[in-house]
């Protein structure tokens, strides 16, 4: 029996994904299904931020609702630090991603030299919204996990960041079926094309986004500077 701290991660469902997300194609990729503990996962539900703390992101390739955390800004990097308009088990959450046990786990998890929390995003996606299927191939060691908490979705309904081989939404190769309490995770890289269809009329779609990727004291981010906008929808 693991000695991880279980009470927020479901630890045991993730690295059940390991071998899956370490030998897919055309990158390292998985669709994690009860990726928190379950009793967790309801009070992060339940508390899910509501409109009046996000901010309209809209480019020519992107549209929809976000927020950051605490005093985080476009450009800048997460910090461990409580924000008061969230709930107690949303920042216990994110207060654990700082937490060496929930790195060196996506570490094992991964198979890739992850070692520090990059972006943290809260989404909140309606009709319309979308993001236009592309790679960024910014470095080796980058992971983006797009965390879902909507409950009835409707497998074949626009709104999951799908995975794709080129940048072509027709390409897709998968697509999530079910946003609830599930997490679409893969390693970004050459072929590693993603994007969001426009969601549906009536559809809500709610998200946050995390990248995790290679750090060091003496030559910084393992990936290349910016060259793009890179978050996600
Ligand atoms: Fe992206």
């Amino acid at each position: 029996m693991s000695q991880n701290n279980t009470k927020i991660i479901n630890w045991d469902s993730i690295f059940s994904f390991s071998n899956t997300f370490q030998n897919n194609s055309p990158c390292k990729w998985a669709f994690i299904e009860e990726f928190f503990d379950r009793e967790f996962y309801e009070k992060l539900y339940n508390t899910f931020p509501k409109e009046n703390v996000m901010e309209r992101v809209s480019a020519v390739d992107k549209d929809s609702l976000r927020t950051l955390w605490g005093n985080d800004s476009d450009g800048s990097f997460p910090t461990d630090s409580h924000d008061s308009r969230f709930s107690d088990s949303w920042n216990e959450f994110h207060h654990y991603l700082f937490n060496d046990e929930f790195i060196n786990n996506m570490q094992k998890f991964s198979g890739v030299s992850v070692n520090k929390l990059k972006h943290f995003s809260m989404k909140l996606s309606r009709k319309g919204d979308y993001q236009s299927p592309h790679i960024h191939n910014s470095g080796p060691s980058t992971v983006i996990f797009m965390i879902y908490f909507t409950k009835n979705w409707n497998d074949g309904e626009p709104g999951g960041t799908y995975i794709t081989p080129e940048e072509d939404e027709s390409k897709r190769i998968f697509e999530p079926y079910n946003l609830d309490n599930t997490a679409i995770v893969f390693q970004d890289g050459p072929h590693a094309g993603h994007g969001v269809r426009p969601l549906l009329e009536g559809t809500e779609r709610h998200a946050i986004q995390i990248y995790l990727e290679g750090y060091s004291a003496e030559t910084g981010w393992s990936s290349k500077p910016v060259v793009r906008e890179l978050r996600e929808l």
